[in-house]
């Protein structure tokens, strides 16, 4: 709880204890959300107990804006596992926006599409997920004051939510897919043949983090919403191979749809 505490007390001194509703994730390639918004940034490296994001595409800094009359933090890049970060310090920001007051997150990420029902450019909204991590964030000693020991896992991504989600997108006129995100280690992509056993198992698109996420932000009581921004055909869907550069472009073409989506889901959450 110390850490926590010291945590709180040096965003609070760089954000003059400004309280976010809603925090974002943001993930590979879908930095360019930020482009029009302005607002206190703070370099995770400052940040004490952070941990470190090294990927490339990801930003590695928060930014307290406002978004559509909200206060918003985003996570400009996150902690993954294959970096080295525990899932404790991977999720570690889940529990300080909790602690800053944030009501609703929204997860995004780039993930490789199981089955050719998706398409390059699309954007899934995740419904449910499959943790092929073989851990669990929650895994240690439990404090009971942040949630229960067995977290209830029904309404992991909120279902009033992903209503939300699917009314904004027809509004804005986009094809919002709807699926299973399982989320593997990484950071080798998966071989052909570990793609078609996924599919088997339910998974619509596969990547290397948000489940952690998603678990930490259900344990914490907070409402959660992720989306995948399908930046390829999984191994052996398609023939081609996979470059990290080639997730990060297209990352940013899906980019500007994701961030209408998100916005205007935002100016309708109501508090
Ligand atoms: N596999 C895992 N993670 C990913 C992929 C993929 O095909 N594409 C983007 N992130």
């Amino acid at each position: 709880m110390e850490k926590i505490k010291e945590t709180l007390d040096y965003i609070n001194s760089k954000t003059n204890n400004l309280k976010p509703d809603v925090a974002i994730i943001l993930g590979s390639g879908l930095g360019c959300f930020c482009d029009d918004l302005d607002g206190i940034k703070i370099k995770y490296s400052e940040i004490p107990y952070f941990g470190e994001s090294s990927v490339v595409g990801h930003k590695g800094e928060l930014l307290f804006c406002e978004i559509e009359g909200k206060n918003a933090v985003i996570m400009q890049g996150r902690f993954h596992f294959y970096e080295g970060n525990s899932l404790a310090v991977a999720t570690y920001p889940i529990k300080i926006f909790k602690k800053l007051g944030v009501k609703t997150l929204f997860i995004t990420n780039a993930a490789g599409a199981t089955h050719k029902g998706l398409e390059v450019g699309d954007i899934m909204l995740i419904c449910d997920h499959i943790n092929f991590m073989g851990t669990n964030p929650l895994i240690g000693k439990n404090d009971d004051s942040l949630g229960e020991r067995f977290p209830d896992m029904s309404n992991c991504y909120t279902k009033s939510l992903q209503e939300l989600a699917k009314n904004c997108a027809q509004e804005l006129n986009i094809d919002l897919k709807e699926g299973v995100y399982l989320a593997t280690t990484g950071p080798s992509y998966e071989t052909a043949a570990e793609v078609r056993a996924f599919r088997l198992l339910g998974a619509d698109v596969v990547g290397m983090s948000s489940v952690p996420e998603a678990i930490v932000s259900n344990y914490l009581k907070m409402d959660t919403v992720a989306f995948s921004s399908v930046t390829n055909h999984a191994t052996g869907v398609s023939d081609k191979k996979l470059a990290h550069s080639e997730v990060v472009e297209i990352g940013k073409t899906t980019s500007l749809k994701l961030s209408a989506l998100i916005k205007s889901m935002i100016k309708k959450l109501d508090f």
